[in-house]
């Protein structure tokens, strides 16, 4: 062992770190992910030509493809996030007793405590709370706008006979500029609704994020704005609450007003705004299945709970087992981790800067759970009536077995009740969702290079056709055909 003498004149640690921290202050660090992996789920490589089978037996439609024939799957970031080792250990502690059960107690508690709101009522997913909610408010011939509905909350307002209207604000419509809250209401639109129709108006609701305008959030400063025309107008607000936390996140980092606050406060402040939400725990839930409807009001909590004793099940587990509210409880208090978010939401954008470099159109600014492909610019030469976003969806799987969504006309166009003509979506997107925890940064590299060769060739790329559809949320098993490549464009 060395002789030296520590003196006063020695530096401490602190002074060592200190000089090192500044001669290194500027350099990047790669992105990691903050938490390391004890179990993995292996996944396998298809040659193209299995691929290209596959996608033959699916009619082009990737809803209907066996998962194993997917190499990176990011046709969704609905329940297909990975767990905690925290929410494993939940899943032992879960009460299956059939009423009262410690688990509901557990859940009931979280959701109070992170979003505000008194009664909580636990059901199976986020469409089972949107089913209750409608069924308590909305009648036939009724009108319930929202910035943008997603497809299963557009088909339960339908389903009541009721119409779902969509008020996003202008900005949306332009998926290159990079207006902060894209997912903000149009106010003037809903005060225009409001004021004229009000008898008709049950409820409004706002979708946080804007799953289908990519992933946009809405600002504070607008959901306060609705909150003060459901004010004057005396009608109850409803808050779609499945991206709450990523909402957040992105009113922390782009609204320098409330940059100070931190997330667990932003989510106190929206809701506190709200008389209830819908919320699917399988995104900022952090689960593999589950949600709730949480009430401000005890009266209408009751009316839900008798309408769903019939068909989710008793009131405290709501479809659910009791492990699985366990789990819920649990990754709610995980989702607002700020180390989390701020990693999830980087490496989001990780990969949308370097398409954004190589020119290739993604919907801007960066959302919150998905890489948008704006399809429209990626495949100018493909009409909307020959589904740009299909087609595109469908390529990248060839390429690289990678599994997306098209967010376009085949997902949203109406039909024209007079014509009956198809009236084309507002925008041609493809979501490449990214499930939670799950891949790793060089899957994040991969999709990049994917996307690229599929870019390198756009030319070439047709359109397709249906050949067959359901009645209703037909993306879910429409049957597709491609079409020839009728106009080529020159290189
Ligand atoms: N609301 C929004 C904004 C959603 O994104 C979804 C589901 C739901 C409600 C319904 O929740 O699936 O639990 O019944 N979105 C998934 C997706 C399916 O892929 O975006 P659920």
């Amino acid at each position: 062992m060395s002789d030296t003498t520590i003196n006063s004149d020695s530096p401490s640690w602190t002074d060592v770190a200190c000089q090192h921290a500044q001669a290194v202050t500027n350099s990047k660090l790669p992105i990691i992910e903050p938490f390391r992996i004890k179990s993995v789920d292996p996944i396998q490589a298809r040659t193209r030509p299995e691929r290209i089978e596959f996608l033959e037996q699916c009619h082009g439609n990737l809803f209907l493809l066996p998962a194993d024939a997917v190499l990176i799957d990011l046709l969704t970031d609905s329940g297909t996030g990975a767990m905690s080792s925290e929410q494993w250990a939940a899943l032992m502690r879960g009460d299956e007793s059939y009423a009262g059960a410690k688990s509901y107690q557990r859940f009931e508690q979280a959701v109070q405590d992170i979003l505000g709101l008194p009664h909580v009522v636990p059901t199976h997913q986020g469409r089972a709370a949107e089913s209750l909610l409608f069924k308590i408010l909305v009648q036939a011939g009724d009108v319930v706008p929202n910035n943008t509905h997603f497809d299963t909350t557009r088909a339960n307002v339908e389903a009541m006979g009721a119409i779902a209207l969509d008020l996003p604000c202008d900005a949306l419509a332009d998926t290159r500029s990079n207006e902060p809250f894209k997912g903000n209401m149009d106010l003037n639109a809903l005060e225009v609704v409001l004021a004229d129709d009000r008898q008709h108006v049950p409820l409004v609701m706002m979708t946080l994020t804007n799953n289908a305008g990519g992933g946009q959030p809405a600002s504070l400063d607008n959901l306060r704005g609705v909150r003060a025309l459901c004010d004057a107008y005396a009608v109850p607000l409803y808050i779609d609450a499945c991206r709450f936390a990523e909402n957040a996140w992105l009113q922390h980092l782009r609204d320098p007003d409330v940059a100070g606050l931190s997330v667990a406060d932003l989510v106190k402040h929206a809701f506190s705004l709200a008389d209830g939400c819908t919320m699917s725990a399988k995104k900022d839930g952090l689960a593999n299945i589950g949600g709730f409807l949480a009430l401000r009001d005890a009266e209408l909590a009751e009316s839900a709970r008798r309408v769903m004793v019939v068909t989710e099940g008793f009131p405290t587990y709501g479809g659910l087992a009791g492990r699985d509210l366990d789990a819920v409880a649990q990754g709610l208090h995980e989702v607002i981790d700020e180390d989390y978010l701020g990693y999830r939401i980087s490496s989001i954008r990780y990969v949308c800067e370097r398409l954004d470099a190589r020119g290739i159109p993604v919907v801007r600014p960066y959302g919150g759970h998905a890489v948008f492909l704006d399809a429209a610019r990626f495949l100018p030469h493909v009409q909307a009536a020959q589904y740009p976003g299909q087609a595109l969806a469908i390529e990248l799987y060839v390429e690289g077995g990678i599994r997306s969504c098209e967010i376009g006309s085949v997902m949203l166009a109406q039909v024209n009740s007079e014509t009956g003509e198809e009236i084309p979506a507002a925008q041609e997107l493809v979501r490449l969702a990214i499930p939670r925890r799950t891949y790793t940064q060089s899957h994040m590299d991969y999709v990049i290079e994917i996307i690229d060769r599929v870019w390198q060739r756009r030319e070439q790329i047709g359109g397709v056709g249906i050949h067959s559809e359901p009645p209703v949320l037909r993306h879910f098993g429409a049957r597709f055909h491609p079409l020839p490549q009728s106009n080529p464009v020159s290189a």
